[in-house]
């Protein structure tokens, strides 16, 4: 993926397979947005921020804001050619619009480095699966084995570890490519476990307290908290507001439409959620599980729900060695960021671009996974432990200003025509979406940015 030469960069990705085909654009994208942030994420703030409630918010914001955000990501990113800070730079030569996209490193750091942490747990629970150790067990110890393995000193360490360098090696070997191929065909059989697994939890005893938790609203349950973070966590599990976008949206041909594409990536995004959900808070009622859990939500729910099925250690193995794979095509899309700024604007090369931003990211990732057990638990700063920090502050506060600006930019910036031109790919197809676009991302969209953001901060 090195587009240093834009024009030969896009001759080349026709001729490339994977990312020159309708599906490869698609599988790319929603690869970068499919992951972690829906199947362990969603479900555990969904449990603590008050289910129905909070999903309904969270649609709202997904179709508001989160939609037009990454249709803008996308023409800027085609529009220039470039990585999330060169882009700024060639189309707003000498102005500071630029520190979009240094923010947007800061943001694409602080996330990895704790996703690498997360997606060493799901490491963790490949071998557990596989080696039948969930087999028997009550939920009690399901539990318990699940606080052992965060609160271990080295073994997540470890996991973390192995998870970065193939995250890291992915990206030196320049295989996103491949990987995506292989994605294309993974990713569907991560959603068909899901859904098989939908239909074991929708038929427990008990499934019904749970169905309800996820698609009746309580709407005692709405404060500023809740949709400060529904905001926050749909432009997580999107992979915008940072940039991402603009550099995917460099590697789309001229002839796609984009808002088309766009569409497509957020409504397999969300289908995921969704139906993660559905797995997941059933069985959380069916076996009084604690729907605020936190974190763990997930990693105790699903190997329950595993044990209640015929061949469930090859169904969990399967599983999480998905989710790990669906946790790499979203990893190496952070990754990207970094790199594409240490080799494009630090005039690094790949190599050393990759091996030093993997490094810094995996270091801060270390006292991450130590503030989940006893070394750093009772380190806090404002009253999180250290990954709590990270997932917090990214997300809901470095997210929604990097999107903020980047539709000011877009919409108000650029502007109309530009958009126009770039979104009907130089008035060849047709957007009759366009009128509602601008509005969206010139006024709707970044005004209840800004009401959520600083409500939520206390700022009114
Ligand atoms: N969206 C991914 C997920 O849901 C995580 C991710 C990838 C991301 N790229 C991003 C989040 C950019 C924020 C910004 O797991």
């Amino acid at each position: 993926m090195d587009n240093t030469n834009p024009q030969k960069d896009t001759n080349n990705l026709q001729e490339r397979d994977g990312f020159a085909s309708r599906l490869g654009i698609i599988a790319a994208a929603a690869g970068s947005a499919i992951g972690l942030g829906n199947i362990w994420r969603f479900p555990y703030i969904t449990g603590q921020y008050g289910g129905a409630a909070f999903i309904l918010i969270y649609l709202i914001c997904i179709v508001l804001m989160g939609m037009p955000l990454m249709i803008s990501e996308f023409a800027i990113g085609r529009m220039a050619q470039k990585n999330a800070i060169g882009s700024f730079k060639k189309l707003a030569p000498h102005t500071y619009w630029f520190l979009i996209g240094v923010m947007g490193i800061a943001g694409a750091i602080m996330i990895l480095a704790f996703y690498g942490v997360v997606s060493g747990w799901c490491i963790d629970y490949v071998v557990r699966s596989a080696t039948n150790a969930f087999a028997g067990k009550s939920t009690e110890s399901i539990i318990h084995m699940f606080d052992g393995l965060i609160t271990h000193t080295w073994m997540p360490l470890l996991w973390q570890f192995v998870f970065m360098i193939l995250t890291g090696i992915i990206v030196i070997a320049g295989i996103q490519n491949g990987i995506e191929k292989y994605a294309k065909i993974l990713m569907p059989l991560l959603l068909l476990i899901i859904i098989i697994l939908d239909i074991r939890a929708v038929t427990l005893p008990g499934a019904k307290e749970g169905l309800s938790f996820l698609f009746k609203p309580d709407f005692t349950k709405l404060s500023t908290e809740v949709m400060f973070v529904a905001l926050g966590h749909a432009f997580f599990s999107l992979s915008i507001g940072m940039g991402t976008m603009i550099t995917y949206g460099s590697y789309i041909g001229k002839r796609e439409n984009l808002g088309v594409t766009a569409l497509q990536v957020t409504i397999a995004d969300t289908l995921v959620a969704l139906l993660a959900g559905v797995a997941i808070f059933p069985a959380v009622f069916a076996f009084g599980i604690n729907p605020t859990e936190g974190p763990g939500l997930a990693f105790i729910t699903l190997p329950v729900v595993f044990q209640q099925m015929p061949f469930g250690n090859v169904f969990g193995t399967l599983f999480f060695l998905l989710l790990v794979v669906a946790a790499l095509t979203s990893s190496i899309s952070i990754l990207e960021v970094i790199v594409a700024y240490f080799s494009e604007e630090l005039k690094m090369s790949r190599k050393k671009a990759t091996i030093l931003s993997t490094t810094i990211v995996t270091l801060i990732g270390i006292p991450a996974s130590l503030s989940n057990g006893p070394v750093l638990s009772n380190f806090k700063i404002l009253g999180f432990g250290f990954m709590d920090l990270l997932d917090y502050v990214s997300a809901n506060i470095l997210l929604p200003i990097g999107g903020l600006l980047i539709l000011a930019f877009g919409g108000w910036y650029l502007g109309r025509e530009k958009m126009e031109r770039e979104l009907t790919n130089g008035g060849t197809i047709q957007s009759n979406y366009l009128s509602i676009f601008m509005i969206l991302t010139k006024f709707i969209a970044p005004i209840g940015i800004a009401l959520v953001f600083l409500k939520g901060l206390g700022f009114m």
